[in-house]
C-alpha cells in the first residue's frame, strides 16, 4: 500500500479544511441513557477517541421529542442536550478534529410508546411493517398519522430550531438525515407517501417537504455548512419498497442540489444486493459523480483499499466509514501505517455502557496488550 494515499490528503470543505478524507459515518449507539437524552462524558470520550478522522458525523440526533424512534438516542432540541454536545464539540476541536451533527426525524419508524400512546407522524397512514426498539424491546410498528399541513410546517421549524442549537453547540455543520427510510425518505417514496395534496403524487411534490426544509435551514446556517445524506437504492430495509420512480426521484433531487453550495452530498452504495432489480442502480458513486457538481462523500462497505481507489478514480472526494470506526478509534492512524484493522462486535452496537463503545483499543494499545 502506498504511503501517499488519496485518503490521507487534506480536503477543503466549504470554509474549513479537513486533515484527511476519512469520515466517521453517522451511527446511532444508544448511549444517551438519561432522562434528558443528552450526550454524556462517555460521548465526549467516544468522539474524542475518533477525532483522527478528517470529519466526524455524529449519531442521528432527534430534532424534537416527536422525532424519536429508538431508545436512548441523543437529541438536539433541549438546553441540556446543547450543553452535552458543547462538551463533545470542544473536545473534538481540541484534537484538531471537525464535527457535524446529523439531524434526525424517524417519522413512521417509531412506536406510540415513545409518544404517550399517540401515533408517530408520517407523510401518510401507511405502516412500514417494521420493528421499533422500545424500552420494552422490539415492537411491531403501527399505522402512523398522516401529517397535517400544520404538522409539516411545525416539523420544518423543528429542523430550523435544531440547526440553531447545533450552531450554539459549536458544530462545524449539520447533516440532514434524508435517507435510510426515515421521514424525508418516506416523503420521497411512492409507497410510503400516498398523499393527494402538494406533498404527494408527482416527483416535484414528493420532494417538496425536503427542499422547503432545506431552504428554511439555510436561513440559519450557511449552505456550505450543510450536508445531505441520501440512499437512492435502499430497498426492503427500514420499511422502504423501491419503485420504478425511485431512481428518477433521486436523479431529480441530486440535480436540484446543484443549485445549492452545500458542504457535501453524502451517498450510500446499496445496503443490499439490488442487481436483480432492473430499475435500481447498483453503482451509486459512478451514477451520481457526473451529475453532482459539489463535494461527494460515499459510504457503505469500503475498506482502505477500495476507499483509496474510489477517490483515485475520481468517483468521490470523501469516504465515510461506519462499522470500521466503531472498532478502530484510530482508523486514520492505522491506515497511515497500513496496520491491520480490528473487528466490530454487533452485540454492543446499541447496548448501554462503555463496553463496545469506548473500550476498543488503538493499534498501539493492542500491541502493548499482546
Ligand atoms: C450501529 C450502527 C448505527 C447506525 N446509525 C446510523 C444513523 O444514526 N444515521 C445514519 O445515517 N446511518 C446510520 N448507520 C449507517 C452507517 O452510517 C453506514 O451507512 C453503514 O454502517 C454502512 O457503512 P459501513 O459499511 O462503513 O459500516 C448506522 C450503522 C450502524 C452499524
Amino acid at each position: 500500500m502506498k504511503t501517499n494515499q488519496a485518503l490521507l490528503q487534506s480536503f477543503k470543505l466549504g470554509d474549513i479544511t479537513l486533515k484527511n478524507r476519512l469520515v466517521m459515518a453517522p451511527m446511532t449507539r444508544s448511549r444517551a441513557e438519561n432522562s434528558e437524552n443528552a450526550p454524556t462524558e462517555m460521548h465526549v470520550a467516544y468522539y474524542t477517541q475518533r477525532a483522527g478522522a478528517g470529519l466526524i458525523i455524529t449519531e442521528g440526533s432527534q430534532v424534537s421529542k416527536r422525532a424519536v424512534g429508538y431508545i436512548h438516542t441523543a437529541g438536539i432540541h433541549s438546553k441540556a442536550q446543547v450543553e452535552g454536545w458543547k462538551k463533545v464539540v470542544d473536545a473534538v476541536h481540541k484534537e484538531d478534529g471537525k464535527i457535524f451533527i446529523q439531524l434526525w426525524h424517524v417519522g413512521r419508524m417509531s412506536h406510540p410508546d415513545f409518544h404517550n400512546g399517540k401515533k408517530p407522524l408520517a407523510p401518510s397512514a401507511v405502516n412500514p411493517n417494521s420493528k421499533s426498539f422500545t424500552t420494552k424491546g422490539f415492537k411491531e410498528t403501527v399505522e402512523p398519522k398522516a401529517m397535517t399541513l400544520q404538522e409539516i410546517e411545525e416539523t420544518q421549524q423543528e429542523f430550523v430550531n435544531a440547526t440553531k442549537n447545533a450552531v450554539e453547540a459549536g458544530f462545524d455543520g449539520v447533516e440532514i438525515h434524508s435517507s435510510n427510510g426515515y421521514l424525508f425518505h418516506q416523503f420521497f417514496n411512492k409507497n410510503a407517501n400516498v398523499r393527494t395534496d402538494e406533498y404527494g403524487g408527482s416527483i416535484e411534490n414528493r420532494v417538496r417537504f425536503f427542499f422547503e426544509t432545506l431552504d428554511k435551514v439555510k436561513e440559519v446556517i450557511p449552505e456550505n455548512k450543510i450536508g445531505i445524506r441520501l440512499n437512492p437504492s435502499l430497498n426492503d430495509v427500514f420499511g422502504i419498497q423501491a419503485t420504478e420512480e425511485t431512481i428518477p426521484t433521486f436523479d431529480h433531487i441530486i440535480e436540484r442540489l446543484n443549485n445549492y453550495d452545500l458542504a457535501y452530498l453524502h451517498l450510500s452504495e446499496p445496503f443490499t444486493d439490488v442487481s436483480e432489480i432492473d430499475f435500481l442502480e447498483t453503482e451509486i458513486a459512478k451514477r451520481y459523480r457526473p451529475k453532482y457538481k459539489g463535494n461527494l462523500m460515499i459510504n457503505t462497505g469500503f475498506t482502505q483499499e477500495t476507499a483509496n481507489a474510489v477517490i483515485e478514480a475520481g468517483d468521490a472526494d470523501l469516504v465515510a466509514f461506519g462499522k470500521l470506526y466503531i472498532s478502530n478509534p484510530d482508523l486514520a492512524e492505522r491506515f497511515a501505517i497500513n496496520a491491520p484493522t480490528a473487528e466490530w462486535d454487533e452485540d454492543t452496537f446499541y447496548s448501554q455502557g462503555e463496553k463496545g463503545y469506548t473500550d476498543y483499543p488503538t493499534y498501539q494499545e493492542e500491541k502493548q496488550e499482546a
